[in-house]
């Protein structure tokens, strides 16, 4: 079972929401909805399966629906219609304690603007989810120190919020939420207010901290380079509705219709496509005309960035193999060709 399973959720926003519900399950687009009954579609029939320990990024334009389908994670939000099911259970299901105990164990959120206690130092912000959790201040002290260092943050922890620069607030936000050992970070536009290096650095690190936590991530960025750097998976929302749903090479290769085509029609194909994607399979692929000594071999998952410089200068042939070395196909040039043109790859 996923670890988190949105089951056709629709949020309306207005006086009388469920009044409403139905015309939208008609299909009436937000705008129409808008003019006709001056409510706001925030979400439209969202259905979305996450796995456990996977980074799944929530993409769009401004206004998309992102932070109305986070909320709806720790219910902050609660649906117009449709089911959270968070761990195996019915976030609507929780009673009010429940629900606190909840928000205080399960999960932690980053915020895009930080949201740190001013007149908290670092080592007070850090350790304040354990202090909620009644949590000795000795105990509380060790644990937050190792989080800090986690970060690479030792030697600040007796600073406040305002001594520090915009990357390392944010890397106190990142080391609070993770303190409380939560089995899922949300993160909503953490990074967007950071400078680009800065914001790279972050990247860096979560996806450091994540190789070795394995937490459940939910990000939202409206940043396609962000999204195709952090996620497993990542979801579009276009007007509150998931016009697309995959992972990187999916959405790279088959963008479903002329919005996502808008968010992926600059990008190095090159950074996405890993070598798997690109292959001719072996029992495919016709070896009479290459000679051995022009082959050589990659692993299935690296990014074929790292090879096409070879490929193209040496006129070489990649030999794709798996973990164990055994042969699962070939690229030749022609396959990197249409693998990186444009066109080509709605062609296939
Ligand atoms: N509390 C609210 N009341 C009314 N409309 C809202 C509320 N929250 C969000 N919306 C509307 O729902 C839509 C989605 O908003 P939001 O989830 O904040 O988008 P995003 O995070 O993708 O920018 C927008 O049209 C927004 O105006
Ligand atoms: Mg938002």
């Amino acid at each position: 079972m996923a670890k988190i399973e949105i089951n056709n959720v629709y949020k309306i926003f207005g006086n009388t929401p469920s009044e409403v519900l139905p015309m939208v399950k008609e299909g009436a687009t937000k705008e129409e909805v808008l003019e006709k009954t001056g409510h706001t579609v925030g979400l439209d029939n969202v259905s979305i399966s996450i796995q456990e320990g996977e980074t799944f990024v929530c993409m769009g334009l401004s206004g998309s629906g992102k932070s109305t389908l986070i909320r709806h994670l720790n219910r902050l939000i609660d649906p117009t219609d449709g089911d959270i099911i968070v761990d195996g259970t019915n976030v609507m299901e929780l009673d009010e304690q429940q629900l606190i105990d909840f928000r205080k164990n399960e999960l932690s959120m980053v915020f895009q603007r930080f949201g740190l206690f001013p007149h908290k130092t670092v080592i007070e912000n850090v350790g304040y989810g354990l202090e909620i959790q009644g949590m000795a201040i000795e105990d509380r002290k060790q644990k937050a120190m190792a989080q800090i260092e986690s970060v690479g943050l030792q030697g600040f922890e007796d600073q406040y919020p305002n001594q520090l620069s915009g990357g390392m607030q944010q890397r106190v936000g990142l080391a609070r939420a993770l303190a409380t050992n939560p089995q899922i970070l949300l993160m909503d536009e953490a990074f967007s207010a950071l400078d680009p290096l800065i914001r790279s650095d972050m990247q860096n690190q979560l996806l450091e901290l994540q190789s070795q936590l394995k937490k459940t991530i939910v990000f939202i960025t409206h940043d396609l380079d962000e999204s195709l750097r952090l996620g497993d998976h990542i979801g579009i929302l276009n007007g509150g509705r998931l016009v697309q749903a995959g992972t990187p090479e999916q959405i790279i290769m088959n963008p479903a219709d002329d919005y996502v085509e808008a968010f992926v029609k600059d990008v190095n194909r090159a950074k996405v496509l890993r070598a798997k994607t690109v292959m001719v399979k072996a029992n495919e692929f016709n070896t009479n005309n290459i000679k051995l000594s022009e082959v050589y071999k990659v692993d299935e998952s690296s990014y074929i960035e790292q090879f096409l410089p070879k490929v193209l200068a040496e006129r070489c042939t990649v030999m794709v193999v798996d973990k164990k070395g055994d042969t699962k196909g070939y690229i030749t040039e022609k396959e990197l060709a249409i693998s990186l043109s444009k066109d080509g790859y709605n062609q296939k």
